[in-house]
């Protein structure tokens, strides 16, 4: 990976920053449920108070569609900022313009200024240069700490970052550093796990990775398409049988670079997916007609188990079951516990992503226990998929 800045290289006493930063939180009823991805900016934005700097902070919220939409004011996530960093957090009613000119000129060195949804204006999705010199005109320095929206080439994550001299915050600092880490130049033999509904969302990543790491574990219901691939009998499970050649293709690719792919040797069906069905354990090749799969079963979980003994680093995108329905989550929990385990014995570099993967390490009480968890959705998969991130890339230019 090129090399970037941090705000290690920024003069930042008595100057304004803009920071690009990702406020796309859940909101309900005017509160902020979840406040992970506040909590792990407020290192940047305290670092650079505590520095005195002047810190604007610029996010997108939703997808308003360039227009302003009252529910998709950042109001309400600017409060809760100031919640999470228990410090006064002001808020400009426009992101450029003279209302965000009047509230930044009233802001003392160390305080701190949210402006409102930088997707009000077309501008922003547009990439705009226009709108990205209007908001550059607010600042003097610019800090990108928003990797979860840097797979988007909008104006502010992108053309502003040429306009003023431009840095990573300690987030996107963090993040890249742990994908670094993870594929960019990682300790070898890698293992991936990948998750998830469809083979067909995840086609670039899997071909991406299939080169990329040693050994390939595939879960989920994208798994069932490769079992049928195989010939295997799935019953009523979720399947996307017109993938089948291309999940041939993936695995002859595997086979070609010496990539060893992992799949169900066993499963958990039912005849439904809720809470409390009746489930039974079967093998792989013992599937019900009129029953779906949805988890992988006990001797799966001892294959990955055994898989992960060998590996040194781990990516891992997507669960391994219906998670969200228990008892479906089984194989997820126990398979993030042993990874907590090996990471914790300094045996394994662990890295995880995704909004599935997140939700199913949360559940499993793993989250402070893997070497790395992104924050990012998006662009976490653009990441795995092996693309450039225009806001990475920005950085880096
Ligand atoms: C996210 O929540 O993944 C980012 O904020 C990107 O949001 P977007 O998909 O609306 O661009």
């Amino acid at each position: 990976m090129p090399a970037f800045r941090t705000i290690d290289d920024l003069d930042v006493a008595g100057r304004r920053v803009l920071l690009r930063a990702d406020l796309n939180v859940p909101v309900a009823d005017g509160r902020v449920p979840d406040s992970t991805r506040l909590e792990r900016l407020a290192p940047t934005i305290v670092e650079l108070a505590e520095r005195g700097a002047r810190v604007i902070v610029a996010s997108h919220f939703d997808r308003p569609g360039g227009r302003k939409v009252a529910s998709m004011s950042l109001a309400p996530i600017a409060a809760a900022l100031g919640a999470v960093l228990g410090r006064p957090v002001a808020f400009a009613l426009d992101c450029i313009g003279p209302e965000a000119a009047a509230a930044v000129s009233a802001l003392p060195p160390g305080g701190i200024l949210v402006l409102e949804n930088l997707r009000f204006h077309a501008g922003e999705e547009a990439n705009d240069q226009a709108f990205a010199k209007e908001l550059a005109s607010l600042a003097e320095l610019y800090v990108n700490d928003a990797f979860s929206a840097a797979h988007r080439a909008h104006a502010s994550t992108e053309a502003v970052a040429r306009l003023l001299p431009a840095a990573a915050g300690r987030l996107m600092q963090a993040e890249l550093s742990a994908l670094e880490a993870a594929l960019g130049a990682p300790k070898r033999p890698v293992a991936a796990i990948v998750g998830g509904a469809k083979v067909s969302t995840k086609l670039d990543l899997l071909g991406n990775l299939v080169a990329r790491v040693d050994c390939l574990v595939i879960g989920g219901g994208m798994a069932n398409t490769f079992l049928a691939a195989r010939g295997v009998e799935v019953g009523k499970s979720l399947c996307e049988h017109e993938m089948a050649a291309t999940a041939r293709d993936i695995a002859a690719r595997a086979a070609a670079c010496g990539t060893r792919i992992v799949l169900p040797v066993d499963v958990v069906v039912a005849e439904t997916l809720k809470s409390g069905v009746a489930t039974v354990t079967v093998a792989i090749d013992a599937v019900p007609a009129d029953h779906m799969i949805l988890d992988v079963g006990p001797a799966t979980v001892t294959a990955i188990i055994a898989a992960l003994g060998e590996a040194r680093t781990l990516v891992w995108n997507g669960p391994l079951g219906a998670f969200e329905t228990s008892p479906f989550d089984a194989s997820t929990v126990a398979v993030a516990r042993h990874v907590e385990k090996l990471t914790a014995e300094g045996a394994l570099l662990s890295v995880a992503g995704g909004g599935d993967t997140v939700a199913a390490l949360r559940r499993a009480g793993v989250m402070e226990g893997l070497s790395y968890v992104s924050s990012a959705g998006g662009a976490f998969l653009e990441w795995l998929e092996g693309r450039t991130l225009p806001g990475v890339a920005a950085l880096t230019a």
